[in-house]
């Protein structure tokens, strides 16, 4: 397989047009198909992806090691507490050293200059699999998901509410690149970095799509297709959680939130959740719920991330 994307590093959405962006959606959409046909043609037969955890994964870890293993290729999970990163190997000379080995290097860190310096030293491409800064991958699946339940992407109303975390950071670049309009609510003081709303109002307006940043959680749902949630703790905020719960009550997503949307609107999470803080159960389990098949998606989007990428 030859395309412009082969041999580039997924490191942030920005760094993807939104031509290579659909292009990697509707190639995960056919391998979707493929395998619900029973296909699962073998893109990276023969070939390793190491993939480098520095913080825990359920969906991340289990997508990526099932995608590869149905693409032919061997995932090697690589939990950083093990490796001689630990012991104070750099993250370069690890990038060179483990690039003689596979043919690409997905990594879950803490700091997203890890990932920057990963993808500078490696000669294999470097897949963000989350950094503290942004979840590309998630964000695809997210995409996908959303363009599977309502047809198309450009011209739909989305809101997140909640943390301005890595999840909101990469939905603001991955809506605005698509054409979606997005809805920022967030307490004052947890609105996502500056330089990512700046930057993803420029895309947006090329688009001819917005961005909204509010502090208000009812004015980002109205008549949204879409609203978005996740935890107000991210992993390497434990500490804070008793506080971030108490200050993020009013932009928990439960019944009379969700009235506020269009009739059809879907409810996505990109999970874990903490039933009963960001979410009620009766919202999650609800009929707008799409959030297990958004799930499902990570494995379909990250088969194609990987085949159209590290072929
Ligand atoms: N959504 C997501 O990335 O989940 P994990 O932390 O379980 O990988
Ligand atoms: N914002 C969350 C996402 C987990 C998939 C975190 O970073 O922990």
């Amino acid at each position: 397989m030859s395309t412009r994307l082969q041999g580039r590093d997924l490191l942030c959405l920005k760094d993807f047009s939104q031509e290579e962006i659909l292009q990697i959606i509707s190639f995960g959409d056919k391998l979707k198909l493929d395998a619900m046909a029973g296909k699962k043609e073998r893109y990276l037969e023969g070939k390793s992806v190491a993939m480098i955890f520095q913080k825990a994964s359920t969906r991340t870890r289990v997508s990526f090691e099932v995608a590869a293993f149905e693409l032919g290729a061997h995932a090697l999970y690589l939990n950083a507490n093990d490796m001689q990163l630990r012991r104070g190997e750099t993250i370069a000379d690890t990038a060179h050293v483990l690039s003689r080995y596979v043919a690409g290097i997905v990594a879950r860190v803490f700091a997203h200059q890890d990932l920057v310096d990963l993808a500078a030293n490696s000669a294999s491409p470097v897949i963000n699999a989350l950094s503290d800064l942004s979840h590309p991958c998630q964000i695809l699946g997210d995409l996908m998901t959303i363009r599977e339940k309502k047809a198309v992407l450009s011209g739909l109303r989305l809101a997140y509410v909640g943390d301005g975390n890595n999840v909101a950071n990469s939905l603001l670049l991955g809506c605005a690149r698509v054409g979606m309009s997005i809805a920022i609510a967030c307490p004052k003081g947890f609105e996502p970095k500056d330089e990512i709303i700046s930057m993803a109002t420029d895309i947006a307006t090329q688009n001819g799509s917005s961005v909204l940043v509010t502090n208000d959680p009812i004015v980002s749902v109205q008549d949204v297709d879409v609203i978005y949630t996740d935890v107000w703790a991210s992993m390497g905020q434990e500490a804070e959680h008793e506080e971030r719960v108490k200050i993020m009550r009013p932009f928990a997503i439960n019944a009379d939130l969700l009235a506020y949307a269009k009739k059809d609107a879907i409810v996505l999470h990109c999970l874990p959740a903490h039933r009963g803080e960001e979410i009620t159960d009766e919202v999650m389990d609800g009929p707008h719920s799409v959030v297990f098949d958004q799930a499902e998606n990570r494995l379909h989007i990250q088969k194609a991330v990987m085949a159209l990428l590290l072929c």
